[in-house]
């Protein structure tokens, strides 16, 4: 028996184009409004659980932060998911670069029923678009190594891992560090 593929056929998944057979879901992004907070608030206290004890008091710190931006995902006018980018500059001169601008992803989530349909890389890609267009160089980000699913998101948007962080999260989780250039 053959074992040669067709031209079409996929090796393996890349990311980067939709998963054989599989349609992403037609999702829009879009800057937060005031009236986002209680959709923001419950599904970070939802999905973040796990790592902190006060997910909603951490999401209203994020809204009222001054360099964070925070866009949101709809799929057929329902919120969906989100994604959290602050940028700020360095303050210094770094190597070559005058005083550069860093971002960091501070939060991303998506709705457990929406979730591997491709949103989460939108957000990432969204979020890397703000910063760009915000002027910064690089994001980084922390994960708990636990969350396999994530660091997938994000290996597979071009991020690498840095460094691992013991005992970031509630119940002492370590976080891997991770980083890319824009
Ligand atoms: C991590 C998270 C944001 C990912 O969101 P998502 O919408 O499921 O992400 P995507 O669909 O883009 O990618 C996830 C999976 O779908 C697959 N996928 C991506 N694009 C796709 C597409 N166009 N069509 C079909 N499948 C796709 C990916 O291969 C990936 O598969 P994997 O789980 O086997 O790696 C989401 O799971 C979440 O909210 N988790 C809880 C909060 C959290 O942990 N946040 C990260 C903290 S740092």
């Amino acid at each position: 028996m053959s074992t040669r593929r067709g031209p079409k056929a996929p090796l393996a998944w890349s990311g980067r184009e939709p998963r054989f057979g599989v349609r992403p879901l037609d999702a829009s992004i879009r800057p937060a409004r005031l009236d986002d907070e209680d959709f923001l608030v419950a599904l970070s206290t939802r999905v973040f659980r796990a790592y902190t004890r006060d997910a909603a008091g951490a999401m209203r710190r994020m809204l009222g932060c001054r360099t964070s931006t925070i866009s949101v995902a709809e799929h057929n006018e329902t919120r969906i998911g989100f994604v959290v980018v602050d940028v700020q500059a360095l303050g210094r001169d770094y190597g070559p670069l005058k005083r550069p601008k860093v971002a960091h992803l501070d939060a991303i989530a998506v709705r457990p029923n929406m979730s591997s349909q491709g949103v989460g890389h939108k957000l990432v890609a969204h979020a890397e678009g703000v910063a760009r267009a915000r002027g910064a160089v690089s994001m980084s980000l922390l994960t708990a190594d636990t969350n396999t699913g994530a660091q997938r998101l994000f290996l597979d948007a071009g991020f690498q891992v840095l460094a691992p962080f013991d005992d970031v999260y509630a119940d002492g989780q370590r976080a891997l560090s991770m980083f890319k250039a824009l």
